[in-house]
């Protein structure tokens, strides 16, 4: 660790956690000195699969693997991210680690991390900057692909028969959320028989999706005509279920297609139990990536700017109970 005032107060803490009786043997300052600090300012915890990218980064960020890690949850809010990340500037953390809510309004503080010589990994989301060496890599999905995956997979299904579709966004502005928008939009102008019903934004969190679902089913003539409802994550799918089971509308092959993005375990075992017909794979275990670039970074190369993670598709058709036993979320 490269860093004079963190590392005096990580020393400190050290000390003082092993003179209360905590812990193993006193570090003291020159282990502190090896560690490397990593200032990592999460979105929040709002759905399955956030939990489990947090599980992973804090699972190889450890002071066993040499690193000392400073974790902020933002709540969803796109100030706080900011704030977390000039306190980081100001403890002069050696790396900040970034999962961006949306990609606009980042240029001004990654600009002050850039002065003060730390470099920013940009996990899951990406940003919208005017200047790209604001941040070192990326590390993420490709939300167009996964969203043009879930197309593909709707045109195979319904081969050109007519297709009426409610489409329940992510948070507003976020990478994730305006990849996979893209692909709908963009396959619904290509086939002439397909309907867009309504857009409603579910915040990528079953609760906000069950409401607003609630709230649109509730305007529309007795078991109206619906073919897909197409998720933007697995917790917008299950407050989809929700709303749709609870006002008589079947989910699965004979009744509404719900399509979905992460597949997480509990998607996956509704899409075995035939509830949810598609779950596209969104990979949270990121933490692997983001440390091979910081070792890259560390030993003066330069890594590459994005990194995108391989992803599969699910079906009741392709999947076991043994696969999703084996997942690790
Ligand atoms: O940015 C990735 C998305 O954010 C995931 O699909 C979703 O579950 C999360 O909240």
């Amino acid at each position: 660790m490269r860093r004079a005032f963190l590392c005096a107060l990580l020393a400190l803490s050290l000390v003082l956690g092993s003179a209360c009786g905590a812990g193993p043997e006193p570090a003291g300052e020159a282990a502190a000195e090896d560690l490397t600090v990593i200032g990592m300012c999460q979105v929040g915890a709002e759905s399955d699969w956030r939990v489990a990218n947090s599980e992973s980064m804090k699972a190889v960020f450890t002071e066993e693997n040499g690193y000392h890690l400073l974790f902020e949850d933002a709540r969803q809010k796109q100030e706080n991210q900011i704030s977390a990340i000039r306190k980081f500037i100001q403890q002069q953390v050696d790396y900040i680690v970034l999962m961006p809510i949306s990609e606009s309004g980042w240029d001004s503080v990654l600009q002050e991390a850039k002065e003060a010589g730390i470099p920013v990994i940009l996990v899951d989301r990406g940003v919208d900057v005017k200047d790209e060496s604001l941040y070192a890599a990326r590390v993420g999905s490709d939300f167009l692909r996964e969203g043009r995956a879930a197309a593909a997979w709707m045109a195979e299904t319904f081969r050109g028969e007519a297709v009426r579709i409610i489409h329940i966004q992510g948070t507003p502005g976020s990478t994730a959320q305006l990849g996979r928008t893209a692909a709908l939009e963009e396959a619904v102008a290509a086939h002439e028989n397909w309907e867009l019903l309504v857009q409603l934004d579910g915040d990528f969190t079953q609760a906000k999706t069950y409401e607003v679902m609630t709230d649109y089913l509730s305007s529309l003539p007795a078991e109206a005509d619906i073919d897909v409802v197409y998720c933007e994550n697995d917790n917008i799918a299950f407050g989809a279920l929700q709303a749709l089971e609870e006002r008589g509308y079947p989910c699965g092959r004979d009744g509404v297609r719900i399509i979905t993005f992460d597949a997480t375990r509990g998607a996956l075992t509704e899409c075995l139990n035939g509830r949810i017909s598609l779950a596209v794979e969104c990979n949270p275990l990121l933490a692997p990536l983001v440390e091979e670039i910081i070792q890259t970074l560390a030993a003066g190369g330069t890594p590459e700017k994005r990194h995108y993670v391989e992803e599969q598709v699910f079906t009741p058709e392709n999947l076991t109970q043994d696969l999703i036993d084996s997942r690790k979320y």
